[in-house]
């Protein structure tokens, strides 16, 4: 275990450890504009929703390693409305591009080919490509530090008007992540992307035993992981008696019966592979039905 006092590095060295393990992080690519209306367009992955009521989207430019404040920053404080485009697969290369420090007044719109299409309610446009766009107010600037190198600056902002693509949403209206193929910014150069086996679903828990209920046996299984556990803790109650006896009856256990008594396995062991197989395939009840074979 490394232990690590932020004050003993420099801030440089402590932002790669923070952002090598806070992540993935989603990418505000923030459309702003100064008070000629020039337009400024550049991504950030300090962000994030913080509530809906009202739907409020909080991002940090940090001060640069020059002392500056970043071009978007300047621009909120001089108009202080925002774009937040949203940023999937098929932009990340632009939106990377966008990030460099070109000069202020640069319209990156054009610099890295994004179609900018007029807000309907703020100044700033928005980015035509991504599957999202939310119109924000800017309703506070907070500084975390001094303006020195690494120091950020919260843009806390109220959503006043999204757009989605159509092809985001599947045919009950609601946003198919498949679809929307979004990416996340990791440490060093590394993004990620969820698509693919890279999504899973969990299902929303109900109260249920938790793990300290478990058998112990089964808890301390060297077989089954923390996640395994985590779904057998959420059903509401230990399989009845009954049904456990029920569930050998029916013989669907008696190939690892036989396989314990004729080949001396460890009958625990293949009960837990069997159980860890079923959930898996999230079949948590008989994967219980299954666990308590050993204390029937
Ligand atoms: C994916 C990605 C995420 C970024 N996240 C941040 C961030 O959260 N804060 C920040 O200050 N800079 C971040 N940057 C760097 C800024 O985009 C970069 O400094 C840019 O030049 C700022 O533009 P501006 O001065 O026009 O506002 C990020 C860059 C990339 C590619």
């Amino acid at each position: 275990m490394k232990t690590v006092n932020p004050t003993d590095l420099q801030p440089a060295e402590f932002y790669r450890y923070m952002i090598g393990t806070i992540g993935p992080r989603p990418i505000a690519f923030a459309s702003t504009i100064d008070a000629s209306g020039q337009v400024n367009l550049s991504p950030f992955s300090f962000f994030n929703v913080f509530g809906y009521n009202p739907p409020t989207l909080v991002f940090a430019p940090t001060i640069n390693r020059h002392g500056h404040q970043k071009h978007t920053l300047l621009n909120v404080k001089e108009v202080g409305e925002v774009v937040i485009n949203i940023v999937n697969y098929a932009m990340v290369e632009q939106m990377s591009l966008a990030s460099a420090e070109f000069d202020r007044g640069v319209n990156e719109f054009e610099k890295v080919g994004f179609t900018a299409v007029p807000s309907t309610k703020i100044r700033p446009p928005r980015v035509a490509e991504s599957p999202a766009a939310y119109e924000c107010i800017v309703k506070q600037v907070i500084p975390t530090g001094t303006n020195s190198p690494g120091s950020s600056h919260l843009i806390i902002c109220e959503v006043v008007m999204a757009h989605f693509h159509d092809a985001i949403f599947d045919e009950t209206g609601l946003v198919n992540p498949h679809q929307i193929d979004l990416i996340g910014r990791m440490g060093a150069d590394w993004y990620c992307r969820a698509q693919g086996n890279a999504l899973f679903e969990v299902a929303r828990p109900k109260i249920g035993i938790g793990i300290d209920q478990i058998p112990a046996p089964i808890r301390n299984s060297s077989i089954l992981s923390g996640n395994d556990l985590g779904k057998l803790g959420s059903v509401a109650s230990l399989p009845a008696a009954d049904d456990v006896k029920a569930f050998r009856e029916s013989g669907v256990l008696n190939e690892l019966f036989d396989e314990a008594r004729n080949g001396c396995q460890y009958l625990p062991d293949l009960l837990h592979l069997r159980a860890k197989q079923l959930l898996a395939e999230n079949k948590v009840q008989y994967a219980w039905l299954t666990l308590m074979q050993e204390h029937s």
